[in-house]
């Protein structure tokens, strides 16, 4: 199953990104997916045969959370055919997103909020700054190597303006231990960026690149968010998430 649908706790991880989205008011959500990655789409659609025997019983009220985004968001799929870099997927995106600004949630990297969740706190940067704004985290130095990493100028305790940005540098190389998560906000010039972009690191196209590209002719901010992150592609990221949520979070319903 892709790794999106493996469950933290009651839902799958992709359950926690659109909330995470729809709570800063990002309700249109469109997918960027792949072969194998259908079960998704399903997820977010009424599964009748489950409904149907489940109704009117203690468990019904399991599909609440399901249910309310399914009702205020709408859904739309595409492709990403070849493996070409995480700035080839959100290019491809493109159709379905226009020339808006837009945020990006990659589903692995679980993030509950303090307060507020990251997305929602990156969309009310958004609206002050007017620029793509990516989240970041300070990292152990010997893991810079798994991120993109920032440098810059600091403007208050939890706010760099970018000046640099290098995708996953060995420690030697790297410009600082701020790590970029997977949040971030985006204008719509990044489409023609990307597309002008060449490969990089790994000889995919690097959406780190384009950005870097974008804070050297206008503006990038870098967050560091409030909250946690768990990275839910590793395992112990993922036992980490599970326990942390289940011991914060979860209400038995
Ligand atoms: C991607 C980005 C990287 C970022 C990371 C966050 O890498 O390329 O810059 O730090 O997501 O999770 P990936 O983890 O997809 O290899």
């Amino acid at each position: 199953m892709p790794k999106e649908v493996l469950p933290i706790v009651d839902k799958p991880l992709v359950q926690y990104a659109v909330e995470e989205a729809a709570e800063a008011g990002l309700t249109e959500i469109g997918f960027v997916t792949g072969r194998g990655k259908r079960a998704i789409e399903d997820h977010f659609d009424v599964s009748y045969e489950l409904e149907h025997q489940i109704a009117g019983t203690g468990k019904e009220k399991a599909l609440d959370g399901i249910r309310s985004l399914i009702k205020n968001c709408t859904f739309s799929y595409t492709r990403q055919v070849n493996m070409a870099g995480l700035g080839d997927a959100i290019l491809k995106g493109q159709t379905i997103i226009g020339d808006e600004p837009f945020g990006v949630v990659l589903a692995d990297d679980l993030c509950l909020g303090d307060e507020q969740g990251v997305l929602a706190q990156m969309v009310g940067l958004f609206r002050q700054y007017r620029c793509s704004i990516v989240a970041i985290e300070e990292v152990p130095a010997d893991q810079t190597g798994s991120y993109g990493v920032i440098d810059g100028e600091m403007i208050s305790d939890s706010l760099v303006r970018v000046t640099n940005m290098v995708e996953k540098p060995a420690p030697e190389d790297a410009p600082s231990n701020l790590a970029i998560i997977g949040r971030y906000i985006l204008t719509p010039d990044i489409f023609e960026i990307l597309r002008n972009t060449p490969p990089g690191k790994n000889g995919e196209v690097q959406i780190t690149d384009a950005l870097l590209t974008q804070a050297k002719t206008g503006c990038v901010m870098a967050y560091k968010f409030k909250g946690r992150r768990f990275d839910c592609g590793s395992v112990a990221g993922f036992v980490e998430a599970t326990n942390y949520y289940y011991e914060n979070f979860f209400e038995q319903a």
